[in-house]
């Protein structure tokens, strides 16, 4: 059979932007770089972007289309002994994919809360008691909680139903949670921008510590944040380029996605920041004690500050709304990305029929997931949240630029993406490959190791 193909080169280009930006980019990016120099973060941030992100997305791209293969069999065609690195990545993806849904679900649910809005004065009782019902520790599962059962078993539906028909299905998806996420950013940020009290917000965004940049922390954090938001390491990328033409540009689409993805993140941290700066004014407290990233974002704080917002109960319900529908088309482009680079690999690999497998994995997905979706489960979900991004991923990006960058060759590949490409890139892709990433990704992997030993 045919491999499938993108019906165009925007339908390729949106499902990679969509991969990238996903919940990431609204509650870990703002937060990353307030806490990591504010405006002195842009620093290392595009120079990781330049130096590292942007290589090996060009790379995973080049290397999918290349040889029109999903990550294993792409890899293994390289090596034989690095076929592994290309099922870990997939593994690792698919251990994601399995807790990403749960948020999604939580956000289901609160796009239902938004109305009234139900958390009341009291977001931080409302998230952890009335809706997780969190027990004490991890070892106290507790019982299930329907809600977020009923929202999981939603969001791998709706994962199945844009997956169904591959590249044709997600091609008419991408067209509209792409941009419509992006629109709602700009709205979020516009009615953020015009309160009381945004500019101490932004201040604290962008002022830049400088200082800061002596610590190597803010470096990886850098370099982190860029791999982490690019969707790179876990086979997504090289999927999504085996279902292009050989001869598609590659440079120039690794050069958008990574340029678009950035965007979204900027505009995020104007609309979060902006709000808490509104909100730390309005509780008459420094800006410092309101920020927060992550779950606690979007779920505590910014639903608190929208309790805050001048208008009454409709004008804060529309917010609310507009903020958790933003976050649900940011995410789902990123979770039905991770299930399909398993599909792709899957079905390269055993030829089993691509349904099939989309439908037993997404039943095991949603059966796997019942475990954050228990009254312990957000225990669980930042244990392994924590082992994924400090590890797991890190190990894969090693193996992955070595063996691309020493065994493919990072020249080869270069010779071939320029054949492609309008733009024609230089020498200094092969030394980011081959020398940049594979160094700064163990020094990262050392420097977690170092830090969880402490
Ligand atoms: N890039 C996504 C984000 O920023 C996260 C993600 C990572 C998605 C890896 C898929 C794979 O939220």
């Amino acid at each position: 059979m045919a491999r499938q193909k993108w019906g165009s080169r925007w339908a390729f280009v949106l499902a990679a932007v969509g991969s990238a930006a996903g919940l990431g980019n609204a509650w870990r990016f703002p937060y990353m770089a307030y806490s990591n120099g504010g405006g002195a973060f842009y620093i290392p941030y595009f120079i990781a972007l330049f130096l590292a992100g942007i290589p090996i997305l060009m790379a995973e791209f080049g290397i999918g289309q290349g040889l029109q293969s999903s990550a294993p069999k792409a890899l293994g065609k390289i090596s034989k002994g690095a076929e592994f690195i290309g099922w870990w990545a997939v593994l690792t993806g698919s251990i994601i994919v399995f807790y990403y849904n749960v948020i999604m679900a939580w956000i289901f649910n609160y796009l239902y809360f938004s109305f009234g809005p139900a958390w009341k004065g009291d977001p931080k009782g409302f998230f952890f008691g009335d809706f997780l019902k969190l027990t004490d520790g991890p070892g106290q599962l507790g019982g299930l909680r329907w809600p977020i059962v009923i929202g999981l078993l939603i969001a791998w539906l709706w994962v199945y139903l844009i997956l169904r028909k591959g590249t044709e299905s997600v091609g008419k998806t991408v067209m509209w949670t792409v941009p419509l996420p992006i629109i709602l950013l700009v709205l979020l940020g516009i009615r953020g921008v015009t309160l009381e009290g945004a500019a101490t917000g932004l201040n604290f965004l962008f002022e830049p510590n400088f200082a800061k940049l002596a610590e190597p922390r803010v470096w990886a954090n850098a370099f982190g944040q860029i791999f982490f938001s690019l969707s790179v390491a876990f086979g997504i990328m090289i999927a999504y380029g085996s279902y292009n033409d050989k001869k598609n540009d590659v440079a120039n689409n690794a050069i958008i996605t990574a340029l678009g993805n950035s965007a979204t993140s900027f505009l995020a941290g104007i609309a979060v920041f902006s709000v808490l700066g509104y909100m730390a004014t309005q509780m008459q407290v420094p800006v410092d004690e309101v920020v927060s990233g992550g779950i606690g974002l979007a779920f505590v704080v910014y639903p608190q500050a929208i309790s805050l917002i001048p208008g009454g109960a409709v004008v804060q319900s529309i917010i609310g709304l507009a903020f958790f529908i933003m976050l649900l088309t940011l995410g789902i482009d990123s979770a039905f990305s991770l299930v399909e680079a398993t599909e792709a690999a899957a079905g390269d690999k055993f030829k089993v029929n691509k349904k099939t497998f989309l439908v037993g994995f997404s039943v095991l997905g949603f059966i796997f997931g019942l475990l954050f979706a228990t009254q312990g489960g957000l225990y669980w979900l930042d244990i392994i949240d924590h082992y994924m991004g400090t590890y797991a991923l890190l190990v894969v990006g090693i193996l992955e630029s070595i063996v691309i960058g020493w065994v493919f060759g990072a020249e080869k590949l270069r010779e071939y993406i320029n054949s492609v490409s309008e733009v024609k890139i230089g020498a200094w892709f092969d030394i980011s490959l081959k020398y940049i990433i594979p160094i700064v990704l163990i020094s990262i992997l050392g420097l977690n190791i170092y830090d969880e030993m402490k």
